[in-house]
């Protein structure tokens, strides 16, 4: 298959092109070529031959969004539904990926597919009118949430690096949801494909419990404890102490896999495991 696949210069996008590249012809679309923020979307994938489009480009800093609405809602709203309505009209598929942060996280506990969306954010919002477009034009939606993964540092690798440089560590306790590890990620949209493409909401993050920022930080220390690594202290902090953060952040978003799990016949492996896996390879590429 041909598949095009934007936002290739970041974490997923580059995971994505990478791990398809073996078995199918992908077409990297990054933002040089392939502007979201451009008004000639439809033109621009015209010029293009494939047979799937995956879009996990966005614009996905929380405090940007909040300090450029038009720029937010053009590149993770506005571009996506015309993606979806060009790929409607051409029969083309579209899976496009989008963040547990549509919901409010009011309720602890796991949130699923059907469950309402009711974001707190200029990010989550413009995030959400992608969703109902591109599902209103009969595309795919996979939310995903946290997610870490060789491609680019993320949360687990800055507390990687910190511990190992014996600088203090703190991180927010208080906020809560599942990982989602690129590797596993990749496999997930690969047994999408096979499964014929199905249309509809998914949400895509790793199995095993609810964690935080400081639970991820702590299995980190874990990580580097079981190898006999001195870590050094780790102090909890809570959500509304990070005054770094303007724009509201939901507390509980920790996202039900289980119609993920039906359609690939696997559950998803839980975090830690694949955090482990992660943070193996990053000590041995060191
Ligand atoms: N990372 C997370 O923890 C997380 C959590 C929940 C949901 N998500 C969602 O998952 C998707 C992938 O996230 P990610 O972690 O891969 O994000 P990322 O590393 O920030 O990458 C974003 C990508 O979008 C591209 N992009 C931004 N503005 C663009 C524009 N105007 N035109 C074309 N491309 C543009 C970026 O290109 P440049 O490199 O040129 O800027 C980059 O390639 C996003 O849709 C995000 O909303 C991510």
């Amino acid at each position: 298959m041909r598949i095009a696949v934007t936002g290739t210069t970041g974490r997923v996008g580059r995971a994505l092109a990478c791990s398809l590249a073996g078995r199918h012809e992908v077409i990297e679309l990054p933002r040089g070529c392939f502007d979201l923020a451009s008004a000639d979307i439809r033109e621009a994938l015209g010029e293009l031959d494939f047979d799937i489009l995956l879009n996990p480009a966005g614009l996905t800093g929380l405090e940007q969004c909040e300090d450029d609405p038009w720029l937010a809602r053009q590149v993770n709203a506005g571009a996506p539904a015309e993606m979806a309505r060009f790929c409607r009209d051409r029969g083309r598929k579209l899976l496009h990926f989008s963040t547990d942060y549509v919901f409010d996280g009011i309720r602890p506990g796991l949130r699923t597919e059907d469950e309402e969306a009711a974001p707190l954010s200029v990010y989550g919002r413009t995030k959400l009118e992608g969703e109902q477009a591109v599902m209103a034009a009969g595309g795919t939606v996979m939310r995903v949430s946290w997610v870490f993964g060789p491609e680019k540092a993320a949360f687990p690798d800055q507390m990687l690096d910190r511990a190992l440089a014996g600088q203090e560590l703190s991180a927010v306790a208080d906020k809560y949801s599942r990982p989602t590890f690129t590797a596993d990620l990749s496999r997930w949209v690969a047994g999408w494909l096979e499964a014929g493409a199905p249309a509809g909401c998914f949400h895509a993050c790793n199995g095993g419990p609810l964690t935080s920022w400081h639970g991820m930080a702590v299995e980190v220390l874990g990580f580097l404890g079981d190898k006999g690594i001195a870590t050094p202290p780790l102090k909890a902090l809570r959500l509304d102490e990070m005054t770094a953060f303007r724009a509201p952040r939901p507390r509980h978003t920790g996202m039900d896999t289980r119609r993920l799990a039906r359609l690939l016949g696997e559950e998803p492996r839980d975090w830690r495991e694949a955090l482990r896996e992660h943070l193996e390879s990053r000590l041995i590429s060191r």
